[in-house]
């Protein structure tokens, strides 16, 4: 007997209609409860393939999107970092000729190479060839160039930065060192360090004198300008801070070309030119006790150093930069963390001499005194550092044969790299950060040093 047939039996009808009414609002009410459980179920199942679909794949998995997360600030940083202008190429030039005059030769002379890059902005990337396009400034000031005549087209889309250009063509018939020689009637002139031999027989057949560019050219390029620092101090800075992304993500088991991939990622977001000149050293555990490595491709294993070697280029100045560190959630030996506060002692030993007239062999000394002071000298074979612009190695060199000072009255961007270190099992800690030598002192180009072994 259902309750509606109950009432029926036992009521009148009057009480008998509101009972069922009663029960009709009672079974209305618990349908609607039925209907919005049904639609919470059907909305939390949509929350859920929510996450599933699109917030959950978005979390960084892989090295690459662990280590960009962290350099989200750095976006396109180099469209901020002013290029070289045209009227500091201008100064370049007028500063050439002041020393090339007191030197009392009639010229300066260089195939497109770094000091062409340095004084007019043609870069080495101009293909050379048999044929010579030679870029001259003369210790009055002027500037030509001497080019094959069916070249001229290709040379006139350089962006050479010039006051006055006198350009000096030569047909196929002549002899392109004859032409110059008629038209500029050069008695001595001092060539670039960089140009190919045939380029100094050929001129010294005309009777040219032809003499080595001397130490005081070379200081020129040595010796930074204000522009020149700021693009070698964002790109240095740039550089570690992608090793410091890197570091916090990389782990055992990654392998060098995982490295290098991601490393790549990272460069790209800083902008083209700096995406596009990236190279680096990738080495662990022993294959660092081999400067320059290392080629098995093997994985990351427990109790190993990474070292890591790298830099790019922005507007054609270079980035060098290494650490030698312990990897995410890694441990190494007592005796290896050791050995890495020697390096960084060493490194120490170096800065604290980076300053104005300070020699170039004397600073090599200091760090190794150093690692000689904890019984492994032998195994410091390589020098201490390198200058650093637009050539990833330039003048000066701090090695222990270089009797040149460290000077200029602003600026020099020297670099303390050490070194190679191998015990038993084989291992390599290097620490390299381009200093500039300032009269206050060495200033950091990657703005921070390594502070442990720990913490590249
Ligand atoms: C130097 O050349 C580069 C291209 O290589 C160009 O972007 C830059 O504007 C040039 N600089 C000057 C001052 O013309
Ligand atoms: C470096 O030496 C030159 C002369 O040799 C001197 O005039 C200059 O003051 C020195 N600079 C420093 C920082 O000692």
């Amino acid at each position: 007997m259902t309750e509606e047939e109950a009432l029926l039996e036992n009521g009148d009808e009057a009480s008998w209609n509101h009972e069922v009414q009663m029960l009709r609002q009672r079974k209305q009410r618990s349908r609607t409860v039925a209907a919005i459980i049904l639609a919470r179920t059907l909305f939390a199942f949509f929350l859920f393939w929510l996450v599933f679909q699109y917030i959950l794949p978005s979390t960084p998995k892989t090295l690459t999107e662990k280590a960009r997360v962290e350099l989200k600030s750095h976006v396109l940083f180099e469209e901020g970092v002013p290029k070289i202008s045209r009227k500091e190429f201008l100064g370049r030039q007028k500063k050439l000729a002041t020393v090339l005059s007191k030197a009392g030769v009639d010229a300066f002379i260089a195939e497109p190479s770094p000091s062409t890059a340095y004084y007019t902005n043609v870069s080495s990337d101009f293909d050379l060839s048999e044929r010579p396009f030679l870029i001259i400034i003369t210790a009055t000031g002027e500037f030509a160039y001497l080019a094959p005549k069916f070249e001229l087209g290709r040379i006139a889309t350089l962006q050479m930065v010039s006051d006055k250009t006198k350009v000096i063509e030569w047909q196929e018939e002549e002899s392109p060192f004859g032409v110059l020689k008629k038209e500029m009637g050069f008695k001595s002139v001092m060539l670039d360090e960089h140009a190919r031999f045939f380029i100094a027989s050929g001129l010294k057949k005309t009777g040219m004198e032809v003499v080595d560019m001397s130490r005081e050219v070379q200081g020129l390029r040595a010796v930074k300008s204000h522009d020149e620092v700021m693009i070698l101090r964002a790109v240095n800075e740039f550089t570690l801070h992608v090793v410091q992304a890197l570091a916090k993500h990389i782990s055992v088991g990654d392998t060098a070309a995982d490295i290098m991939q991601a490393a790549r990622t990272l460069f790209n977001l800083g902008g083209t030119e700096v995406g596009d000149g990236v190279w680096a050293i990738i080495l662990f555990g022993e294959e660092a006790a081999n400067p320059h490595g290392g080629a098995n491709g093997r994985k990351l294993r427990e109790g190993e150093f990474v070292l890591i070697d790298i830099g790019t280029s922005l507007w054609g100045y270079g980035s060098d930069v290494t650490r030698t560190f312990v990897p995410q959630g890694s441990k190494v030996s007592e005796e290896l963390l050791g050995v890495w506060w020697t390096v960084y002692a060493a490194q120490t030993a170096a800065i604290m001499l980076m300053r104005n007239n300070k020699t170039c062999s004397v600073v090599d000394g200091a760090s190794r005194k150093v690692i000689a002071n904890s019984g492994f000298g032998e195994f410091y074979t390589h020098r201490l550092g390198h200058g650093l612009g637009l050539e990833m190695h330039e003048h000066p060199y701090l090695n222990g044969a270089n009797p040149e000072k460290l000077e200029g009255i602003y600026v020099t961007a020297k670099q303390a790299r050490t070194l190679k270190l191998k015990i038993e099992e084989g291992f390599g800690i290097r620490l390299e950060d381009p200093i500039l030598v300032t009269e206050e002192g060495p200033l950091l180009m990657t703005g921070a040093r390594a502070q442990g072994p720990y913490q590249p």
